[in-house]
């Protein structure tokens, strides 16, 4: 069992790691619950396989679960389900103090965490993240949003679990399609700040694929104790610490809108192939060596994830792919801050890049 303080003063809480500790929950979930019930909302998907067994435990504490099972998929993150998830808390008669659970992964997360910050001006809630991508990212750090028109994400706020519950045996019934895109997330964390760890991936990443627990563990844990080092130091993205964990968000933002933020190309995914791009664009601003960016891409391809435009089925002009960063919402005041890296492990935000040269090396990129 890993317990990870995120160490944030008052807003601060505990994540806990542990394979099997969704079969006892209750153990781990009581000292947050205030009443003798529980909001849990999820989608269909894993309520299929995860609702019953928690409900069950809950239950055998005296907990009564009052659960809401939405759509699975991107769509459920938008106004008219925030209106109707709000409206049917109330209906339910849910007060300040109880506690919400998002059982699910990144859309139930930012769905729920949203909710709980506007539901009776606040009331707590609790992260069970079921897909890897939640584990390792979405479910740490407190980002809460749902979509708009004008894009994803773009609605919310910063508001922080009480308590997050991660059980690496929950991502056997995870497709091996997302586990991969998951992945990537992983690997982000070791190019960011930490090559001992990006080796660990490339020695480990068989087994971890092949849900081996003890490292599925080790890389979770790994993970989250980094995004949560970083969050603790910029919870609110505002001295550019924090913007590092976009590492490959631009390149990839860009890719995602080009394919329609379609199942053509998952977010993660996205983000594989935008961090290889990140890294080859460093080589090119004579940042970073070829040999690095190639031991990226090679580990990228090896996992089974994209790795460069056409990996990603991406056949756009680099002038388009451009376009659609200018929409992204990490542009301020007409620039866009890129993640570059100097190095496997010492990734660094760039604020002086011309957005002509990243369309030249983007139409030079196969
Ligand atoms: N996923 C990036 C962040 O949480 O800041």
């Amino acid at each position: 069992m890993n317990r990870i303080p995120v160490e944030l003063g008052g807003d601060g809480y505990d994540i806990l790691v542990e394979a099997g500790a969704l079969n006892n929950a209750a153990t781990h979930l009581l000292p947050h619950i205030r009443k003798d019930r529980v909001f849990v909302i999820t989608d269909a998907h894993v309520a299929e396989h995860w609702l019953t067994p928690l409900e069950k435990d809950l239950q055998k504490s005296g907990i009564k679960v009052i659960s809401h099972i939405l759509d699975a998929g991107e769509q459920t993150k938008s106004w008219g389900e925030l209106e109707k998830l709000t409206d049917w808390l109330l209906d339910e008669g849910a007060e300040r103090s109880d506690i919400l659970i998002a059982l699910g992964g990144g859309v139930i997360g930012d769905l729920t965490g949203f909710a709980a910050s506007i539901l009776k001006r606040g009331c707590h809630f609790i992260q069970i993240p079921t897909s890897l991508l939640a584990q390792v990212d979405s479910s740490v750090g407190g980002k809460t949003a749902i979509n708009s028109r004008a894009g994803k994400n773009l609605i919310g706020r910063f508001n922080q679990p009480v308590f997050v519950l991660i059980d690496p045996m929950v991502l056997n019934t995870l497709s091996d399609r997302e586990l991969r895109a998951g992945y990537a997330e992983v690997i982000k964390y070791g190019l960011i700040n930490d090559a001992p760890f990006f080796a660990w991936c490339e020695d480990n990443y068989e087994a971890l694929l092949n849900r081996e627990p003890d490292a599925l563990s080790h890389a979770i844990t790994q993970s989250v104790r980094a995004k949560a080092g970083i969050v603790a130091e910029d919870e609110k993205e505002l001295s550019g610490r924090r913007a590092l964990l976009n590492l490959g968000h631009t390149f990839g933002h860009a890719l995602e809108a080009e394919t329609g933020y379609s199942s053509n190309l998952v977010h993660g995914e996205a983000v594989a192939a935008g961090m290889a791009l990140a890294f080859h664009y460093s080589v090119r601003r004579g940042h970073c060596d070829e040999a690095d960016a190639q031991r990226v891409e090679n580990h990228l391809k090896n996992a089974g994830l994209p790795y460069s435009l056409s990996s990603a089925s991406v056949r756009a002009s680099g002038e388009k792919l451009v376009q659609h960063m200018l929409h992204d919402k990490k542009m301020t005041s007409g620039n866009l801050p890129f993640l570059l890296a100097n190095g496997i492990g010492q990734t660094f935000l760039a604020n002086d890049v011309d957005l002509a040269d990243v369309a030249a090396f983007l139409d030079q990129s196969d």
